[in-house]
């Protein structure tokens, strides 16, 4: 296992993340961790990431200076380097002119940790600090035009520091430098596998849940799937899925879903239908959030009543991912005070979140990975690609894209108009060009013409965007004749709509969803 401990860069998931790819256990710490902490975790190596502040400004973040005394090799990126010089004796100071996108590495030894690496390669900077003088024991691997000190060691200790970025993919070498140092440098052997997750995590829920009974919330989604399967080979019948349909999904969805998990995968799912209480509650609201909040109480209701119907059950499985886990960790730095900020809030939370306060045991075999292992592990446990490579759906679905209040009548009209889009995607063989690609419905209505009559209804918005993670996009620059086949086919054949138009508004300033 490789320890990162994160002074609050954005990039700390991303250095997990790379380890992994190289098939090596990884986990993002708080920076607090202590000496002692990590012993007891015993990784082969460490790596300090990098961060917002400076490491002389007053309330910067330090680890404990005991880490250096571990004897387990450490590799500094960017602060994390800046940090281990300025402890080990050196001196970091503000540099005249900062270093920010490509800079060419200039390799000085080209031994440890740069085997491999070539020279001039081109590497990610972001820095305004500089190292000006080594600690003690240190030498020089390599530098850039303005970095005299851009990759440093003190073999001995085995101690490493980096100025550039090497875990983005800009960095040319990024992973080869990873490997020399997870491999040669710590000695990590390649075991974190998809197979080898898959059996440890069967192991770790035979022995959690013993002969008791699970429950599972079953979405469709990526996440809710691999769990069913996983689960479902662990322990058998004693899973049960539950599928709470609150009239939301998209056209046919829910039939599809029941009958592929019963019919090509012999899990059973307990269907429940609970379209018209949702529609009630939701009779009259306009207010997105409002939407949301009652759609999640209603969520809990419903799922209340049928656990306890079809229970009881002492587990409940929820598909929990890494992301989440580090997010709740205390891991996050003000760059100006160096104090904790606030675990960052996720913006959505699945209207499957249910309380704390319920009364299982909850089982999340897969919180350890990241949503492209959560993918690797479907896969491997045969989910189909349909489902692997699904394109998110939010939790309170259509009624979300239904402007102001949704009534059975524009439910109709936006699934049928999402329907439709959704053909039409998938026939021109460029689903996965997109992150989403939706239909919204808009309560207001314009005037249009068919035939010699006047129309007088209601506009679709097409809204169809890329993005890596869903917290930036941008709208997808969609060939003209996709777009027009859309429109026209909407236009004649959703009895309501007389108009599409196409949204080019990127996130930020928009957002995905329109509510
Ligand atoms: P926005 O609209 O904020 O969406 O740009 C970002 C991503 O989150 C999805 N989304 C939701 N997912 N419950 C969910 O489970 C929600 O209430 C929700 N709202 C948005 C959205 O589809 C996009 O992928």
């Amino acid at each position: 296992m490789i320890a990162i401990l994160d002074f609050g860069s954005q990039y700390s998931e991303l250095i997990a993340r790379r380890i992994r790819e190289t098939s090596v256990y990884s986990e993002v710490l708080s920076y607090r961790t202590s000496a002692a902490q990590l012993q007891q975790l015993n990784p082969k190596g460490i790596i300090l990431s990098g961060g917002p502040s400076s490491v002389y400004a007053e309330h910067a973040p330090v680890c404990d200076p005991e880490i250096w005394q571990l004897g387990i090799p450490i590799l500094g990126v960017c602060y994390g380097m800046q940090l281990m010089v300025q402890q080990l004796g050196g001196r970091v100071e503000q540099s005249e002119r900062g270093e920010y996108g490509k800079a060419a590495l200039h390799i000085d030894d080209p031994t440890d940790l740069l085997t491999n690496v070539e020279n001039e390669s081109i590497m990610w900077m972001s820095h305004g600090d500089s190292v000006t003088q080594l600690p003690p024991g240190f030498q020089v691997l390599a530098h850039t035009h303005n970095t005299p000190s851009a990759a440093i060691a003190e073999h001995e200790r085995r101690l490493f520091g980096v100025q550039f970025h090497p875990e983005v993919v800009h960095s040319q070498g990024g992973l080869a430098l990873i490997r020399n140092f997870v491999y040669h440098i710590c000695e990590c052997e390649p075991n974190w596998t998809t197979e080898a997750f898959v059996d440890e995590a069967i192991r770790e829920v035979r022995a959690r849940v013993g002969d008791k009974r699970v429950l599972l919330a079953l979405s469709g989604g990526v996440d809710s799937s691999t769990l069913a399967f996983l689960l479902h080979r662990a322990i058998g019948d004693q899973l049960t899925c539950m599928f709470i349909d609150q009239g939301f999904m998209r056209k046919n969805e829910p039939e599809r879903l029941v009958k592929l998990f019963k019919e090509q995968f012999h899990i059973e799912v307990e269907y429940v239908n609970a379209r018209d209480r949702f529609l009630e509650k939701l009779q009259g609201v306009t207010d997105p959030e409002e939407k949301r909040k009652r759609i999640g109480h209603e969520f809990i209701r419903v799922f209340e009543a049928e656990s306890t119907r079809l229970g009881p059950f002492d587990y409940l499985a929820q598909g929990t991912l890494y992301p989440d886990v580090i997010e709740s960790a205390d891991t996050n730095v003000d760059p100006k005070t160096g104090e904790r900020v606030a675990v960052k809030i996720k913006s959505h939370h699945n209207v499957g979140g249910l309380p704390k306060n319920l009364q299982f045991k909850l089982v999340e075999p897969l919180r350890k990975l990241f949503k492209d292992e959560v993918r690797n592990v479907g896969r491997s446990l045969g989910l189909p690609e349909e489902i692997v490579r699904r394109h998110p759906f939010p939790g309170p679905g259509l009624a979300i894209r239904i402007i102001g209040e949704v009534t059975k009548e524009r439910l109709k009209i936006l699934r049928n108009a999402d329907y439709i889009v959704r053909q039409e995607i998938n026939q021109s063989g460029k689903y996965h060009d997109f992150w989403q690609a939706f239909a919204v419905l808009l309560p207001v209505r314009s005037v249009g013409v068919m035939g010699d009559q006047r129309t007088y209804a209601f506009p679709v918005v097409l809204r169809l965007v890329s993005s890596e993670d869903g917290m930036t996009a941008d709208w997808s620059r969609a060939p003209y004749d996709l777009l027009e086949k859309i429109s026209n086919r909407i236009v004649n054949e959703v009895k309501g709509v007389n108009r599409v138009v196409y949204d080019i508004t990127s996130k930020p300033p928009g957002t995905i969803e329109w509510e």
